[in-house]
Parts: C-alpha cells; sequence; structure tokens
C-alpha cells in the first residue's frame, strides 16, 4: 500500500528520494510524487505522476536540486489513480506540502467546510483536507500548526510534512500507519517502511500511535500529538540492505522461494530444548500454570497468514489437544464474536501492519482478552499491540504474494504447537519424534527445491487452464487453500480449493478433461480416502496432479514430496506448489512480484 520517504542532510535529495521509493514499489501502489526544498531555497518544488516510480523519474527536470524532501507511493481509496490525486498535495499558495499513508474518515465533512470557507481542492483525496488545515493554521510553530490540524482529522494516518517557511525540519505524525525514522550522520531519514532506509542507517525510532517527531539534520526530538516529549532511543535493524536485492534471481518471488531453507534453520535456531524435548519461545510469557489454563485457541490473521493459522491451528490440536481454529480477522472483528477469558488468541500477519488484523487485535483487547502475535516484522505494530508472541524470522519479504513467510509461520506455530503439547499431555517421545522432524525440514525443503525443472514443464501444461480445483483432506486442506490462493494472486488463473472429502457434494459436478486437479495426497491415516478422490475424479476423465509422498496410479503425474512426521507434512507440501504458481505466472507473462490491484501490506479496512 503507500509508502512514505523523507530525508533531510546534505546530500543531493530527488535521487535519495527515488531510490527509496523504489524499495517500497513491492507493497503496491498506482502512482508517485516527491516534493523537495534546501535551507537557501524561497520555495518548494514538486513532481507528480500516475503509474510507477520510473514514470515519476522521467518527469523530473534537469534542475531539481535540493536536500531536504518527503515522497511518496500512493495506492488510491478516495480518488482514482491519476497525477493531481497522487501525494504530494500543497496548499493554494504552494507553502505546504503533505504525504499521507491512511484513511481520514471525517474527510468529506471537513472538505465540505473547507470549500464552504472558499479554499479550492485540487484533487479528490482526502490528504489534500489535512493539508488545508495545516496551511490555515496560524500558530507560530510548524509542529503546532500540525497538531492543530490533526486534531480535526478522524481516521488513520502516517504523515509527513513540508513548509517553505520551515525549511530546517520535516514534521512527521502517526495514527495507525507506520512511521520510522532512520538516524544517519548529520543526515536523517523518514519512512513507512524499514526498506527504505537500510541502505543508509540501521539506527531507527519507530513511532508509536499518536507520537509526532520533528527531525532536522542533525537532530530529531519525538514527542505526542498533546505535546509532551516521549523517550526515542533508536534500536538496531537487523535486516541487512542485501536482503532487499534480488541476489541473482529474476523475481522476488522466486528468491524468497529459494530462501526458504535457511528461513526455516533461522525460525528454529536456538528455540530447541533437547534436554526436556520441547522448546523455548523468549518472547511467549505464558508460564506453565497459564498454559495449562488455556482451554482454546482462536488465530486470526488473512490471505496467506490465515492460511498458515489453519495449519497452525491443527498442529495445536493434534499436538496440544486444545481445541484450536482459524478464521479470517476481517471477518472476526465485524461479528462482535464471544471473547472468553480462557481462550488463547493469536494474531498471525508477515507485515504486522494489516489494518484488519490489528483491528481485531485492540477489539480483543479492549475486551480483557489475551492475544499473542506471530509476526515477522520486529516492532510492527501488531508486534507491539499484542501481549507477548513469536516472531517467525523470514527476514524481509517483498514480493507481494507470501511464500517464506508462509512456510515460515507454519513452522512457528509447530513450535508453538509442541511447547503447548509438551507442557499438557504430549509425550517425551513424540516430543522427541517432533524435533526431529523440524530438524529434517531445511534439509527436506533444498531437495523439494531441486525438482524446479519438473515443476516448471507442468506449469508450462497449466498456463493453459482456465480454472483449476485444489482439494486436501484435514491436514492437506488448508495446503490446498493456500495453493489455490497463490496461483490465482500470480497467474490470475481461477482456481478453488475444496475439502476432498466434499467433493462429491458439489464440485464433482466440474470436473472434466479441461479442469485440472490439484490433489494434496499424504501419506496419513487418510490415504486411502484420498485414493477414493482421485479415483472419482479419474472416472470423469478429469486430469490430475498429485502432491504426495509416493507415485499416485490415478494422478497424471505426481510431485513426490519428502515424508516427515505426519502433523508437519502440511509444512512441505505446499512448497512445490508456490514454484507451480511461480511458473505458470511466468509462462503467461506475469507481473509475478507485483500482481495486478494487490499490495503486500494493506492497512486500510
Ligand atoms: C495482503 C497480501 C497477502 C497477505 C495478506 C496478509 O492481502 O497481498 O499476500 O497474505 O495481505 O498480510 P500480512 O502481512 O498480515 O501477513
Amino acid at each position: 500500500m503507500c509508502g512514505i520517504v523523507g530525508y533531510i542532510g546534505k546530500r543531493d535529495v530527488a535521487p535519495l528520494l527515488l531510490e527509496g521509493l523504489q524499495r517500497l514499489e513491492y507493497r503496491g501502489y498506482d502512482s508517485a510524487g516527491v516534493v523537495i526544498t534546501s535551507p537557501k531555497a524561497t520555495g518548494l518544488k514538486m513532481v507528480k505522476a500516475k503509474g510507477r516510480v520510473r514514470d515519476l523519474e522521467a518527469r523530473v527536470p534537469k534542475r531539481f536540486t535540493g536536500t531536504t524532501g518527503i515522497a511518496h507511493t500512493r495506492w488510491a481509496t478516495h480518488g482514482a489513480p491519476s497525477d493531481e490525486n497522487a501525494h504530494p498535495h500543497l496548499d493554494g499558495e504552494n507553502k505546504v506540502a503533505v504525504v499521507h499513508n491512511g484513511i481520514i474518515d471525517n474527510a468529506s465533512e471537513l472538505r465540505a467546510k473547507l470549500i464552504a470557507d472558499g479554499v479550492e481542492f485540487r484533487s479528490e483525496t482526502d490528504t489534500e483536507v489535512l493539508t488545508h488545515l495545516i496551511a490555515r493554521s496560524t500558530a507560530e510553530k510548524l509542529e503546532d500548526r500540525v497538531r492543530e490540524a490533526l486534531r480535526h482529522i478522524e481516521g488513520t494516518y502516517g504523515i509527513a510534512v513540508l513548509h517553505a517557511d520551515f525549511n530546517d525540519r520535516i514534521v512527521v505524525a502517526r495514527n495507525g500507519s507506520p512511521v520510522v525514522l532512520g538516524i544517519g550522520e548529520k543526515e536523517m531519514f523518514v519512512a513507512s517502511d524499514v526498506a527504505a532506509l537500510v541502505s543508509h542507517t540501521r539506527q531507527v525510532v519507530t513511532l508509536d500511535d499518536g507520537e509526532m517527531a520533528t527531525i532536522k539534520a542533525d537532530d530529531y526530538r519525538t514527542y505526542t500529538t498533546e505535546g509532551s516529549r516521549t523517550s526515542a532511543e533508536p534500536t538496531t535493524v537487523e535486516w541487512e540492505a542485501e536482503s532487499y536485492d534480488m541476489g541473482g534471481h529474476d523475481t522476488y518471488m522466486h528468491k524468497e522461494i529459494f530462501e526458504q531453507a535457511d528461513a526455516v534453520d533461522r525460525v528454529l535456531r536456538g528455540r530447541i530444548d533437547d534436554r526436556f524435548s520441547t522448546v523455548h519461545l523468549g518472547g511467549l510469557n505464558l508460564d506453565a500454570h497459564d498454559a495449562r489454563k488455556v482451554r482454546r485457541v482462536k488465530i486470526l490473521g488473512c490471505g496467506t497468514s490465515y492460511h498458515a493459522g489453519m495449519i497452525g491451528a491443527q498442529m495445536i490440536e493434534e499436538l496440544a489437544r486444545i481445541p484450536a481454529d482459524a478464521e479470517p480477522a476481517s471477518e472476526f472483528r465485524y461479528r462482535n464474536a464471544v471473547v472468553d477469558p480462557d481462550t488463547l488468541y493469536v494474531a498471525v500477519s508477515q507485515s504486522g501492519e494489516t489494518y484488519d488484523v490489528l483491528a481485531a487485535v485492540q477489539e480483543l483487547k479492549r475486551k480483557g482478552a489475551r492475544v499473542f502475535g506471530v509476526v515477522n516484522v520486529v516492532g510492527s505494530a501488531i508486534a507491539r499491540e499484542a501481549d507477548a508472541g513469536v516472531y517467525v524470522h523470514a527476514g524481509p519479504e517483498v514480493c507481494v504474494v507470501s511464500t517464506k513467510c508462509f512456510t515460515n509461520t507454519t513452522v512457528a506455530f509447530g513450535l508453538l504447537a509442541l511447547h503447548l503439547g509438551r507442557i499438557r499431555d504430549l509425550s517425551v517421545s513424540d516430543g522427541k519424534r517432533i524435533i526431529a522432524g523440524l530438524r529434517q525440514l531445511p534439509a527436506q525443503i533444498e531437495q523439494m527445491l531441486e525438482r524446479e525443472d519438473e515443476i516448471k514443464k507442468l506449469a508450462q501444461e497449466f498456463a493453459e487452464a482456465k480454472s483449476m480445483l485444489f482439494i486436501g483432506r484435514v491436514r492437506g486442506y488448508p495446503v490446498a487453500r493456500e495453493a489455490s490462493l497463490k496461483l490465482k494472486e500470480v497467474s490470475y488463473i481461477h482456481a478453488e480449493a475444496y475439502p476432498a472429502s466434499e467433493l462429491k457434494h458439489g464440485p464433482l459436478a466440474l470436473i472434466e478433461p479441461a479442469l485440472p486437479t490439484v490433489a494434496i495426497v499424504p501419506d496419513d491415516d487418510l490415504l486411502e480416502k484420498n485414493r477414493a478422490a482421485l479415483e472419482e475424479i479419474k472416472a470423469r476423465s478429469g486430469k490430475i496432479l498429485a502432491v504426495a509422498h509416493q507415485e499416485q496410479e490415478k494422478a497424471d503425474h505426481t510431485i513426490v514430496v519428502p515424508k516427515n512426521e505426519d502433523e508437519l507434512d502440511p509444512i512441505l507440501m505446499g512448497i512445490p506448489l508456490q514454484l507451480l504458481a511461480y511458473h505458470t505466472a511466468l509462462a503467461l507473462g506475469r507481473d509475478i512480484d507485483k500482481p495486478r490491484n494487490l499490495a503486500k501490506s494493506v492497512t486500510v479496512e
């Protein structure tokens, strides 16, 4: 979704900002813009354009120099993607420039009032309202003008403000949309995502909701929207700048699929306790006494994270024997769910920013529930809001569709399930068995990724399909769900996932040679049942691709996956299907890292 980058220092600012915007491209956007100034300048210079950052770059005039500036990539909410609606937004005198992430809920009301007062609007955006409000404030300091304007705003924001009369500073504020300061040597950065900062500095300060900051070239300070100072000790970002490079791969998706063995190694590192056949999860803050009192686990997430949560729920039920289920956070938050004090709520999110998940967490906490986070981005909004949690350590994920973070999240759930299980009734020998299984995962992932050429050939056939069916039973079902989502996200081929057990209750009517079925067929206690489903499809001349632990006679092709422990098998079975989605999309010439209409982090409703 929208991205913000800002810089104040001595360097030529436009190239720096454009580079920062490029690093945020992965979040998804439809237009971009930049505004700059310098201590000696008398005004602001701005360019903005619908389209990609390279379209914006093409419009930047030759003499576009300055040492202070803010820039933005926009994802349309109020008003279609266009040059006018792109950020930054300026006031009538071109003195105030604002870039904004989030949504101003009372924008139309404020707009009507401002128009009645004679203000002329140049865009259809909610953000422009804020620009005019700041411009109309008569307070002496820029900080007070911004503060005054924000008092009128209902909704969410991460903003950066530049003012021609205060060109020694950038003022930023956060409420529901991330803002991170990057602390350099006689230069400061600001961004909505550390991805835009890490090539310049690893020292960051993450603002909290209700916090503002002023950054100058050699100084920064943070304070609340009410004006009281807050402490802002910088922390060091672990992620390397190189993690954001493509590292010899043609796409981030490909790179991230191939990083999975290392990523899984990271999520396991330092957590296994062989002595007690369990794991240590440092951030969990749940002692054995409390863990025994948990009567239910409810997992909430969106998109791929929701699917990882479905796998997690099954593992928790199987290993810890606690009733568990997963639900889309986007549904949960609107259905006035019964909140139960003995339920452990778990919010899952790669970015830690997804608004629907955050809103569900906030609602749960308001009602007194205990909420854990299973999150990838350290210090993100959901990680901070949760009472405790487990980081999944997948490293930065840039491709809009999630692959390595999905896998790591399922492994993190495996750890959580084992931990809860060993506090309850899981035996030492079962604990040992699961630990051995977890340790095997990285090597088995490597083994599977060696099959890329085989999967690539299959993908070429599937690229011709208009629609595909994915089926799985119990452990295989969430795998089918995620594989179907992956295919539709990157290839735009219609795909549907169904429990294999439900085949005869409807989807069988669809089976014909033109509708290929991908069947997840683990070697577990349901193998024979799954084989029967394959027979039913074959009898109706359906084409079948099986993902299984052994060749399936009824399938036209079987991708044979290494066998792990039954409970952990779902972690591995989705991996060849990530490659299938990838190569199908490649054969169709899709924009793999940035599928149409999708964003990496959905920070709005
Ligand atoms: C968006 C992305 C999905 C992602 C979902 C949840 O819809 O396009 O790929 O799974 O958000 O994101 P999260 O960061 O919360 O895991």
